[in-house]
């Protein structure tokens, strides 16, 4: 037997039993991930994603941090913070523990096969190629967006952000002294566009250097085309804005999108911006704080290390555990966008046959739903005083159905009335906490 199907076949039976408990749990429920709208998955079966993987006390911000705030209202569907309520690849654990033995936590460089594997992922998955020197680490994609842009921008210049957009983005550029320049997406159809005729009027009207794009985008999940991308390209090329690609995302792809990088565009754009990404996202290693950027423009590459972004290497356990995801990873990933596919047809026909206040279509990429609630808000009369509309729905939802979703306020001004909601979760507490928001509602 292989180290792989050792580790899988042993991790999964531990899942099994934990999955069977809960779901017998919680009444009028199906103890396994057979639930309507599911049933197209095809997976390895390595990976048990429906096992109930408790992450209660470990104090993280998304369950612990939530129940926290929430109480005295208990929240058993916290589906806001973006990372993932599943157990991670048993081989980065298996990984640190061996680390760990060891008992030993002086300086330690990149491991040696670090960046090839990270090339290897980028290869094989998406066609990218990622040149060697071209890699520099960070500890995190906002980390390294913020040293880019402290490179590219002077204090108080203006930053484009396409909304509703990826809320961090806004607490880096101000934090720095930057402003942000909200670029709204149109809704098209129920798909959110780009309104480049209006991102040509901010670039010129605010002087515009630097936009920081988002591939695929967080909140609306869109998996950009290469021909919008494109266009976007070239008006920045044209307009002489960078573009700093965050594509944390990547690896989260339903099977009715594509992902296309965007330095993959052409040579010309890949000259003309950065790439971020990290494994973070892929395999819930947020706290490890591993991320890289690269670019082919090797002089802003090295600018960038003439700057002050020196991070020769990172902490310890990060590392370990980003080389251990992307080097045995591949079916695992294979198994989530599967997983979470599964989750947003879920969603999409859970919506469209129960609950007809909430308006969602299948999205592209990430695992966030990005929902129009605002039906809820309607019959809920509608926010108090200055109260936001997500903050009322946000409480509504909370302290009726157990379910925390993040406003959509946080993403922009545009974002009135949608609220994003985490989807990666079990089928299982999917399908709970649809349940629990139905009752609510239909209790308004
Ligand atoms: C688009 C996007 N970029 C960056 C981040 C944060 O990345 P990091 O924790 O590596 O800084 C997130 C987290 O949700 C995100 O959605």
């Amino acid at each position: 037997m292989t180290e792989n199907t050792t580790l899988n076949r042993r991790f999964f039976m531990k899942g099994a039993g934990a999955t069977a408990l809960l779901g017998s749990a919680i009444s009028g429920l199906p103890a396994t991930a057979s639930a309507k709208g599911m049933g197209n998955v095809s997976m390895s079966m390595a990976y048990d994603l429906s096992e109930e993987f408790n992450r209660i006390g470990s104090g993280d911000s998304k369950w612990d941090g939530i129940r926290r705030r929430a109480r005295p209202f208990d929240v058993p569907f916290p589906m806001g913070v973006a990372d993932m309520d599943f157990r991670t690849l048993p081989h980065i654990t298996e990984a640190l523990m061996k680390r760990m033995g060891h008992q030993n936590w002086g300086y330690q460089p990149i491991p040696a096969d670090f960046y090839e594997n990270i090339i290897a992922w980028n290869a094989d998955r998406y066609d990218q190629t990622v040149k060697p020197g071209s890699i520099l680490n960070a500890h995190g994609v906002l980390d390294g967006c913020l040293s880019i842009l402290k490179l590219h921008n002077t204090e108080g210049a203006p930053v484009i952000v396409q909304t509703p957009g990826y809320s961090g983005f806004f607490g880096v550029i101000r934090n720095a002294q930057f402003t942000s320049v909200e670029n709204p997406l149109k809704l098209v159809d129920g798909r959110w566009e780009m309104d480049l005729d209006t991102m040509a009027d901010q670039i010129d009207e605010h002087n515009c250097k630097v936009i920081l794009f988002c591939n695929p985008q967080n909140p609306t999940g869109n998996c950009w085309t290469p021909d919008e991308m494109r266009a976007m390209g070239d008006l920045c090329i044209d307009k002489g804005v960078l573009v700093i690609a965050d594509e944390i995302h990547c690896d989260f792809v339903n099977k009715h999108a594509t992902y296309t990088p965007y330095a993959t565009l052409g040579d010309k754009y890949a000259q003309s911006s950065y790439t971020l990404k990290s494994t973070s996202k892929s395999f819930n290693l947020a706290a490890q704080h591993c991320a890289y950027l690269f670019s082919d423009n090797q002089e802003m590459i090295d600018n960038l290390k003439k700057s002050g972004h020196q991070r020769g290497s990172l902490n310890a356990l990060g590392m370990i555990a980003c080389n251990a995801a992307y080097k045995y990873g591949r079916t695992y990933m294979d198994d989530m966008q599967s997983y979470i596919d599964g989750n947003c047809h879920f969603l999409e026909n859970f919506c469209a046959e129960n609950l007809p206040e909430i308006k969602y279509k299948a999205h592209e990429g990430t695992y966030l739903a990005f929902i129009n609630a605002s039906g809820v808000a309607d019959k809920l009369g509608g926010p108090n005083g200055d109260q936001r509309v997500g903050d009322l729905l946000q409480r509504f939802f909370i302290e009726k159905a157990g379910v925390n979703l993040n406003p959509g306020e946080n993403y922009g001004k545009n974002g009135v009335g949608y609220m994003r909601m985490n989807l990666a979760t079990t089928h299982l507490k999917l399908h709970s906490a649809l349940n629990a928001m139905k009752k609510a509602i239909d209790a308004i």
